[in-house]
């Protein structure tokens, strides 16, 4: 692996445990964070460089920043509603990679309502909230193009989606991080367990979309349509160890931003790739904006769908086309908009008093403001608060 410049952008909650991980083991070169509160994301570096220096140097020779000392961690302020200077601080940093986590909500908040509200808004599914999501990536992939970026940059706000609408703007990022790939170690797992073998051993391959995990992980009976195959040393063992009955056996995950490890971990073997010469062999969503999660092949020249034995590519895609229901999304037009479900919208509507059933890409901002100032005066009306702490 050569040095790299990595730029995380986001230091909240999932881009604290990426920033905590990479310092003590993982990056090879300079970490740039970057968001916009300085005091909480100077902080938030302060305390990686420290933990990483307290549990005995930055990872060795692999580490970020190199031999064992304190790893190379710097903050730049950010603000990805500033196109202009997002382009110039890319062309200032040159980052090899890339990875956003920055959002204007994160997928655990609307959680945090008093039950019965929660419980209401659930309903609605992940897909209504999608101004949240969408409105940064396409800020961020806006200001790369600008710049003539030619690294690679990961997102993590939805990307089974999110970067499925970006493509249709021919804006898609490399690819997403998490979700399908946090699925593939459960399978690996539960796999090794039945076969009585090393979990290092078994070779997943998985075609699934965002809206699987909650089926995966016991929040929902629901099932979308998914592809799985199971190998052990070459031979396909996926009815042997009954794939389907393990994908989807009870395996609780505690609830709310705690996961955000395993998302974290997922995605270091992507971004290492990313860095290496020989292809590796992962899974990670919406390469090159494909819509939902597939196998994919990543080196330093990008990331691309792994061909899948008796399943096409198309019909890869078709799988995750389907599964946009199960998130309340009828579908992507080829323009990028995007239609809603009428009863995932309808949740929104009843609730929150906000109305969408199509979201056009140009209409993003709009309607995340929108989206952000209901969703406050909700949970104000209802005695609580979507603000965020500081620490
Ligand atoms: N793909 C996956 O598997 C997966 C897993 C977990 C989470 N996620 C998604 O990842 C995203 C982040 O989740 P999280 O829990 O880390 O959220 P979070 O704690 O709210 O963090 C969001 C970050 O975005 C930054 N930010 C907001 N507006 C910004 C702007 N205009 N410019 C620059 N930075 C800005 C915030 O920092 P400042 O306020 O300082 O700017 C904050 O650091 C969410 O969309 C979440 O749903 C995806």
């Amino acid at each position: 692996m050569f040095p790299a410049t990595l730029l995380l952008i986001g230091v909240g909650s999932l881009g604290t445990v990426l920033l905590e991980l990479l310092a003590r083991q993982a990056w090879p070169g300079r970490i740039v964070a970057a968001s916009r509160n300085a005091a909480r994301g100077e902080a938030r570096c302060n305390l990686a460089r420290l933990g990483a220096l307290a549990q005995g140097g930055a990872g060795g020779a692999g580490g970020a920043g190199g031999a064992g000392g304190a790893p190379r961690i710097e903050f730049e302020p950010l603000d990805l509603d500033d196109r202009d200077a997002t382009a110039e601080l890319v062309d200032r940093l040159e980052p090899n990679l890339i990875l956003s986590t920055a959002s204007r909500l994160t997928w655990w908040l609307p959680g945090l309502l008093p039950a019965p509200q929660a419980t209401r808004l659930a309903r609605a599914g992940f897909g209504p909230w999608l101004p949240l999501h969408l409105s940064l990536s396409m800020k961020l992939m806006a200001a790369v193009r600008e710049a003539g970026y030619a690294g690679h940059t990961l997102t993590a706000p939805f990307p089974d989606v999110v970067n499925a609408v970006l493509a249709k703007r021919d804006l898609a990022p490399t690819c997403g991080i998490g979700n399908v790939a946090e699925v593939v170690p459960k399978v690996q797992a539960h796999a090794a367990l039945r076969l009585g073998v090393d979990s290092r051993e078994v070779r997943v391959t998985l075609v699934a979309h965002h809206a699987l995990q909650p089926a995966v992980f016991g929040e929902r009976a629901e099932r979308p349509p998914y592809f799985l195959s199971i190998e052990h040393q070459g031979r396909d063992v996926t009815a042997q160890v009954d794939g389907d009955a393990l994908l989807f056996a009870p395996y609780p995950l505690p609830p709310g931003p705690a996961i955000h490890f395993l998302t974290a971990a997922s995605a270091i073997p992507l971004m290492r790739a990313l860095c290496r010469e020989g292809e590796t062999r992962l899974h990670a969503p919406a390469p090159g904006g494909l819509p939902g999660g597939y196998p994919v092949l990543a080196d330093r020249s990008g990331v691309r769908p792994a061909p899948i034995p008796g399943l096409g590519l198309e019909e890869a895609v078709e799988i995750n086309e389907r599964s946009h229901r199960y998130d309340g999304i009828e579908g992507i037009e080829t323009d990028g908009t995007v239609v809603f479900r009428e009863e995932s919208a309808a949740v929104l509507g009843e609730e929150l008093g906000y109305d969408c059933r199509r979201l056009s890409p140009s209409e993003t901002e709009a309607r995340a403001e929108e989206l952000l100032a209901r969703l406050g005066e909700y949970a104000r009306r209802h005695g609580a608060s979507i603000e965020r702490e500081n620490g």
